[in-house]
């Protein structure tokens, strides 16, 4: 096993810690694909390996991003670490998000201002428009080449829908780490309800581990 790559965004919620704790359960479970219907920022993939995945997350901008990183073609945003050069990329990311979402360009916008931008925040206003502000911070952490990523990413699958639209199979290792039940749940439009919580129990108690 190969040292395990640092997840590429800040993303909240993100479960990089509990990976010790999975892992042993996991290496019980080595044959078996892991799917994660909730896979943010991919913490827990990369900690794992695993040679079958199946990625999901319902928000497009993070899966348009992993897509272009899994083909190697993610366009390059210099980093520019001020705030004019913030809010000219972020208006630009806007423009793209009507016009042309699934581009490079688009992606190499989105870690561009999950790198600059406060805190690592994705949210949106109710326009649809990314408003996060300029995050004012001392260095940036930026990668600008991504060979060692486009190596690990390509072995996996990855989809961009409700989690209940997976296609679940016997056996499946799932990760399921959901928004949490608070008033931030702002990773896309239309948030996470207290029945999306409830709906995500009832879909997970459905799936057969395949142990009986
Ligand atoms: C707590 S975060 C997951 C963090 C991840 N485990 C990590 O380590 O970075 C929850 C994720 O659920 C996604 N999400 C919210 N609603 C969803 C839905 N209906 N279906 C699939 N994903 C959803 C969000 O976009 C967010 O990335």
């Amino acid at each position: 096993m190969n040292a395990p790559l640092a997840p590429p965004l800040k993303w909240a919620g993100g479960k990089r810690w509990q990976v010790p704790h999975i892992k042993p359960l996991w290496d019980a479970a080595r044959a078996t694909r892991l799917v994660e219907p909730f896979c943010g920022g991919l913490s827990v993939a990369l900690g794992l390996q695993p040679e079958r995945a199946l990625l999901n997350d319902v928000n497009p901008h993070l899966m348009n991003f992993y897509r272009w990183l899994q083909c190697g073609g993610l366009g390059v945003i210099p980093n520019e670490n001020e705030r004019e050069a913030f809010e000219r990329h972020r208006d630009r990311f806007n423009e793209l998000a009507l016009a042309d979402r699934h581009s490079s360009e688009s992606a190499a916008l989105f870690y561009y201002l999950n790198k600059t931008g406060f805190n690592g925040l994705c949210r949106f206003n109710s326009k649809g428009k990314f408003n996060v502000p300029f995050g004012k911070r001392n260095t940036v952490n930026y990668e600008l080449d991504w060979p060692a990523y486009k190596v690990q990413l390509s072995k996996w699958a990855f989809s961009c829908l409700d989690f209940s639209e997976l296609r679940l199979e016997e056996g499946d290792f799932v990760y399921a780490d959901p928004p949490y039940d608070v008033e931030f749940t702002t990773y896309s439009a239309g948030g996470f309800s207290w029945a999306d919580q409830v709906r995500t129990v009832e879909w997970l108690a459905r799936h057969r581990l395949g142990l009986d």
